[in-house]
């Protein structure tokens, strides 16, 4: 039985991308970006909103080239090697391999899926996990937290869900980056 898992990069006060649409405060150096390598390595199907897609799917492109850093190029191999499945009512067709496109986000669906699965799943985009999340779907959640306050945009974590959560681990970078890993254990 696979883990349903949500991970965001965040503000301190919980957004993933601010009122202008950037996220650029949330790029990771080095030392994070080998430790989202890892979270993400055992994956192998990540289950995207049709925002997060768009924005992810810039690695099935991107150079591979020596000039690349050692942590992209990893990043690029892992993402490419996973699953995609894309929910959008609006998108015709994907733009990279091992992705298909789902009108409909079933959660019957997702527990076949999950039950079938070998390999961990990941959720992402907000709104998409906020759905998983309030269909008692999402078993796992990591959180790495920006040191930034950005004042707005859009809530890493949906409204109108209440969930409690267990705390399975932590982490602090360098860059002032915190990681949290939470179990969810029932609304
Ligand atoms: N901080 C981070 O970790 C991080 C990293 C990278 C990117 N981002 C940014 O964070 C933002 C996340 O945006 P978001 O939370 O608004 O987007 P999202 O969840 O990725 O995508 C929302 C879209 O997913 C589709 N969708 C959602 N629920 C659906 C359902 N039940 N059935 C079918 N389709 C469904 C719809 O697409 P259609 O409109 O096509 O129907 C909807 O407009 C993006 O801008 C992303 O680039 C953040």
């Amino acid at each position: 039985m696979a883990k349903l898992i949500y991970s965001a990069i965040t503000s301190l006060d919980g957004y993933v991308e601010d009122k202008q649409g950037k996220f650029d405060w949330g790029t990771p150096d080095d030392e994070v970006f080998a430790f989202v390598n890892d979270l993400e390595r055992p994956i192998g199907t990540h289950l995207y909103g049709r925002r997060m897609y768009e924005t992810m799917v810039f690695w099935e492109t991107v150079s591979t080239g020596s000039d690349q850093p050692a942590v992209t190029r990893d990043y690029t191999e892992i993402w490419r090697a996973a699953e995609k499945i894309v929910y959008s009512r609006t998108l015709q067709t994907p733009s990279s391999e091992r992705t298909r496109i789902e009108r409909d986000f079933d959660p019957a669906a997702i527990r076949r899926l999950k039950e079938s699965s070998a390999r961990d799943i990941t959720v992402a985009g907000a709104e998409l996990a906020g759905e998983a999340m309030a269909a008692g779907l999402v078993d796992e959640c990591h959180l790495l937290l920006v040191p930034i306050i950005v004042g707005g945009g859009k809530r890493a974590l949906p409204d109108d869900v209440r969930v409690q959560l267990e705390l399975l681990a932590e982490r602090r970078f360098r860059s002032g980056v915190v990681h949290l890993h939470y179990g969810l254990r029932g609304f």
